[in-house]
């Protein structure tokens, strides 16, 4: 399944990339926003594409060069964004996207667990290949207790049912080691009301969304990506966030301000760009998208 890429054109627009700049995509996946930096500016651009899937790197260099781009990739965590540029030799980037969470080929091909809609191993890590150090969602709902599993699942997933779901795993994982997302879909069906299985959002959704966001550290590469983003940006540079969730989108909004505040950075964006309405029709994964733009001074 390809990705359709979210908020394209708005995102590329209101990073008025100019002649000559580099451009860092943080979240590069498949290529998509890059791919049309490399449509509108040729080699007149010089891209830097990070992302953490190996696979995801290889899609993007194959759509790049197509489009003949000048372009450099590394798999990486953004929040080593400055490390990456330096293993470039490049000093700063003038635009800076971060298109924040998974995309479609994770979801649906990467066979990561990343969909309760299917039955495969509960790894939900945006890495291709996790190491022995890299946390799994298998190794959080075997290893870790009750209080912190169910603190995660309310606090990153909003389940009002976060206590009794915590309570349905440490039981399950006493009889077996809880392997795949069908025993985890079935153990959270255990534990909530039936009416909660027939509402619109199917029951998993929050508990699968807040373990993905543990697994892979997302808020606090978050933090730490803006950062470390904002300190390798250029004078007059601009960076652009997509966001997916309110999470997300407060911790964006917050160190924006910051800098506004601080009378570093102006915002480009006061509130944050949505997605039009037939964007949404046609790519209904957009609906919960934001976009937030600043420009340091
Ligand atoms: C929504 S996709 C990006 C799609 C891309 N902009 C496009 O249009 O084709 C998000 C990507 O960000 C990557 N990602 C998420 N958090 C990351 C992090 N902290 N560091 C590096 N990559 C990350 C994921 O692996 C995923 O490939």
């Amino acid at each position: 399944m390809t990705h359709t890429s979210v908020l394209l054109q708005e995102s590329i627009d209101g990073l008025a990339i100019t002649v000559g700049d580099v451009f860092l995509d943080c979240t590069i996946n498949g290529g998509g926003h890059s791919e049309e930096v490399a449509k509108r500016f040729g080699q007149a651009v010089q891209i830097i594409g990070i992302d953490m899937d190996e696979s995801a790197l290889q899609r993007a260099e194959k759509r790049l060069l197509v489009q003949k781009a000048k372009f450099l990739l590394a798999q990486d965590n953004f929040r080593n964004a400055d490390k990456v540029l330096e293993k470039f030799g490049i000093q700063q980037a003038n635009k800076i996207l971060y298109d924040l969470g998974l995309s479609s080929n994770q979801f649906e091909d990467s066979g990561r667990g990343f969909s309760f809609q299917k039955d495969e191993p509960l790894l939900m890590t945006f890495k291709e290949k996790p190491t022995e150090s890299d946390l799994t969602v298998k190794e959080i709902l075997n290893n870790w207790d009750e209080e912190n599993i169910a603190d995660v699942i309310y606090g990153y997933g909003g389940e009002t049912f976060s206590r009794r779901i915590a309570k349905g795993i440490v039981e399950a994982r006493a009889v077996k080691p809880i392997e795949t997302t069908g025993e985890l879909v079935e153990i959270i069906k255990n534990a909530t009301p039936a009416p909660y299985h027939r509402r619109k959002i199917h029951f998993a959704t929050k508990t699968f969304q807040a373990l993905r966001i543990t697994a892979n550290d997302e808020i606090r590469a978050l933090k730490e990506g803006l950062e470390k983003g904002y300190s390798i940006l250029a004078p007059k540079g601009r960076m652009a966030v997509i966001s997916f969730h309110s999470i997300e989108d407060r911790i964006v909004k917050q160190f924006f301000k910051s800098k506004e505040k601080a009378e570093e950075a102006i915002l480009i964006t006061k509130k944050p760009i949505v997605p039009s309405r037939e964007e949404v029709v046609k790519n209904p994964r957009s609906r919960s998208s934001k976009l937030r733009i600043l420009e340091k001074r």
